[in-house]
């Protein structure tokens, strides 16, 4: 259906533990370097067409998963922000 539109995209979030890993985290840190070598091969798929395929990796974002968990977290609406800054620049990696 993607196809049939003029313009789509298709934005994974991937987390930067999909690319520096974290000893305490293996499961779900290979998951995620699944799903960045899978959003990177389904954008080469789709080059020459309408669909765009974009992938956020944030570090931590402060939101009910993280909750009481790590250090530093940016707020859900930065990410939003940082996120619409990059899709408008065709930026696919943000
Ligand atoms: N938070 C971070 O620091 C961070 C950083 C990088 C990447 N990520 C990734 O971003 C994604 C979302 O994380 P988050 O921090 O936004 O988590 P979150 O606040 O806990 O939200 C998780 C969302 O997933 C939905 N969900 C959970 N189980 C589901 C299921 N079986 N079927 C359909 N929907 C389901 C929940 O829906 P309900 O509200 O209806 O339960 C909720 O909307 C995850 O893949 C995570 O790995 C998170």
């Amino acid at each position: 259906m993607l196809l049939l539109r003029d313009n789509a995209a298709i934005v994974n979030v991937s987390p930067g533990l999909a690319l520096v890993p974290k000893q305490t985290a293996s499961i779900y840190c290979a998951s995620k370097a699944a799903l960045h070598s899978f959003s990177k091969t389904l954008r080469w798929q789709l080059e020459g067409t309408s669909v765009k395929v974009f992938e956020v990796l944030p570090s931590a974002v402060d939101t009910a998963m993280t909750a009481g968990r790590g250090r530093a977290k940016i707020s859900p609406d930065r990410l939003a922000g940082e996120f619409w800054r990059g899709f408008q620049r065709d930026k696919f990696e943000i």
